[in-house]
């Protein structure tokens, strides 16, 4: 989505936005632009298409210490260079970049033509810039301008100001939408996401909701929308730069895949108690006796973060017996949920700016629910909003389809349950089994990644097919979703996930040679009942593509990704590894632009 970066200091800007604005590119976006404050004003240049188009088309003398730059994915108005960030008012003093969506940019926007202003574009964005410049009519400070423009303003925002008449700051301000200042050498940066930063500094601060900042080559003063000063702790990002290069890999999604076994070893660094058979996982802020009251368990996420979720409350219930499931938070948070005191709610989230996820956190918090996170990036809104939690350290995540972070969220998962089972009932035996089973996953998934060649020729051959079915059975049953969605997001393929149980009271009429099934059969007990689903689809002829421990009878699939066995609770998180790799293999196939699938953007940060 929509990606933010400002500097200010003595180096030229624009080389150093253009530089920020693709690190963001990521996030998914349809068109850039930028603007300096230069000597006799603002210069700006926006444009449809890549950061490298617009880089084009930057002249060389566009000079200016300060400026703001912006990657946009159209929600007002179609992806067009007049619809492109930032945003002047008519004079040309101001110019405003903006992530999030202002709810009341309609009326704003008549209100002030009827007052003459003459807007260019279709955006909302467009309506904050115009109001600031009325609001400037009535203070020399570009801060309380901004203020009051914002305190007409319904909705949210990540923004960041330029003003021709004050060259020496930035006003930024965050209302539901990431923003962070980054602090240099007598220079200062501030960006929607810290990629835009670590290749300048790895200090930084992260704004509040509700919060503003003024940025200066020297400095940085925070305040709130009602002018008092707030006082702000930098804290260090923990992150390396290479994590955004894609290191000789063809695309970030396959280096992804194959960093997984490191993202797992630090998602389990030291958690794993032997000793007592059990996890550690101080950032629960619960004590044992907090950690037995709970009577159930709700999980909440989207996308793959909501099937990680699924396979999260698997693990709860079989480890620690207490009642779990999990929901698409952009359901529960329109559905005036009921919330109960002896409920534990997990809300579970990549990016932490997924913003039905963040407003599902705030709806339990409202009602005074003890909500935990499963996040992957830290200082994140809804980690911080968040009454705990556990970081999931899997570095950061680029391409837009998740992998090393679901499989890291399935870990966490895996260590809450251990920990919550150990409070409860779990012999030491079963405790012990799983921390052995844990402590496995790493390399197991290295054997599974050795298998890669295998598996992509495999998908050159599925990826032809019109479409795919995808069933599993209990602990298959969320791995059959996520391989579903892994596959239709980066190949564009169709591709259905079922119960493999229910089958037969639908879908199964679908079933024929022009439609095959990937099968997620792990060694359990109900292996007899998944080979006999299979058989069912093979007596219509449907091709299954078996994933799984053992290699089946060929009449029950003519092809088998086989994987190494773990423990039954924890074999779901191998099982998913080959699906990423059919999935990864099949868009190359298909020529996908696998890191960036249409339409999708990274952390979606709107309604
Ligand atoms: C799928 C995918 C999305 C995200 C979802 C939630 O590969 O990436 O479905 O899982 O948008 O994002 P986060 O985890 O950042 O809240």
């Amino acid at each position: 989505m929509c990606g933010i970066v400002a500097y200010i200091g003595g180096k030229d800007a624009a080389p150093i936005l253009l530089e920020g604005l693709a690190r963001l590119e990521y996030r998914g976006y349809d068109s850039a632009g930028v603007a300096v404050a230069a000597k006799g004003g603002l210069k700006s240049v926006k444009k449809k298409g890549r950061v490298a188009d617009l880089a084009a088309v930057v002249p060389a003398r566009f000079k200016g210490t300060s400026g703001i730059g912006h990657t946009r994915w159209a929600t007002h108005g179609e992806p067009s260079d007049v619809n492109s960030h930032p945003h002047l008012d008519g004079s040309g003093r101001f110019a405003v970049v903006h992530n999030g969506i202002i709810e009341n940019a309609d009326q704003l926007r008549a209100k002030l033509e009827s007052e003459g202003v003459v807007f260019a574009s279709e955006t909302d964005t467009e309506v904050l810039a115009h109001l600031v410049a009325a609001c400037a009519k009535e203070t020399d400070e570009l801060e309380d301008a901004v203020r009051a423009a914002l305190s007409r303003v319904v909705g949210t925002y990540g923004i960041a100001v330029l003003d021709a008449e004050h060259p020496d700051r930035i006003v930024v301000a965050r209302n539901g939408s990431p923003i962070v200042l980054g602090i240099g050498e007598k220079e200062m940066f501030a960006a929607s996401d810290v990629a835009a930063l670590v290749r300048y500094t790895r200090q930084v601060v992260h704004l509040d909701d509700g919060e503003l900042a003024t940025v200066r080559a020297d400095g940085f003063q925070t305040f709130t929308q009602d002018a008092r000063a707030t006082a702000k702790q930098p804290s260090t990002v923990d992150v390396e730069e290479a994590s955004y290069d894609t290191e000789g890999h063809a695309h970030y999604l396959i280096k992804e895949i194959h960093e997984q076994p490191g993202a797992v070893e630090r998602t389990l660094s030291g958690r794993v108690d032997e000793r007592f058979a059990t996890a550690h996982l101080g950032g629960l802020n619960l004590d044992a006796r907090e950690a037995r009251a709970f009577r159930r368990v709700k999980i909440l996420g989207c996308g793959s973060a909501y099937y990680s979720g699924e396979l999260g409350a698997q693990l709860i219930e079989e480890l620690a017996r207490i009642p779990a499931h999990a929901e698409p938070a952009s359901e529960f948070r329109y559905r005036n949920p009921v919330i109960e005191a002896d409920t534990l709610y997990i809300a579970v989230s990549q990016s932490g700016e997924t913003y039905d996820t963040l407003a599902a956190v705030q709806e339990i918090k409202r009602k005074g629910g003890r909500v935990l996170g499963v996040v992957n990036t830290v200082g994140s809104a809804i980690a911080r909003e968040c009454d705990g939690g556990v970081y999931l350290h899997a570095g950061p995540e680029i391409s837009v389809a998740s992998t090393k972070a679901f499989t890291s969220t399935a870990v966490a998962f895996a260590l809450i349950a251990l920990h919550f089972g150990r409070v409860h009932d779990l012999s030491p035996a079963d405790g012990r089994r799983i921390c052995a089973g844990l402590k496995a996953l790493p390399g197991q998934i290295r054997e599974i990644l050795a298998d890669e060649d295998r598996i992509a020729k495999l998908a050159a051959e599925y990826a032809h097919n019109a479409g795919m079915m995808f069933v599993g059975r209990v602990r298959g049953w969320p791995v059959a979703r996520e391989g579903a969605q892994k596959l239709k997001e980066v190949s564009y393929v169709h591709a259905e996930a079922y119960p493999a149980s229910e089958l037969k009271h639908g879908p199964l009429a679908l079933i024929g040679p022009e439609l095959p099934t990937v099968a997620v059969v792990p060694d359990d007990e109900l292996v007899e009942k998944n080979l006999t689903t299979m058989g069912e689809i093979r007596a219509r002829h449907g091709r299954v593509l078996m994933v799984g421990h053992t290699a089946p009878d060929p009449k029950f699939a003519e092809d088998a990704i086989l994987i190494p066995k773990n423990e039954p609770e924890l074999d779901p998180i191998l099982l998913g590894i080959p699906l990423q790799l059919l999935a990864y293999y099949a868009a190359v196939a298909l020529e996908r632009d696998v890191d960036k699938p249409r339409n999708l953007a990274k952390s979606v940060t709107v309604e």
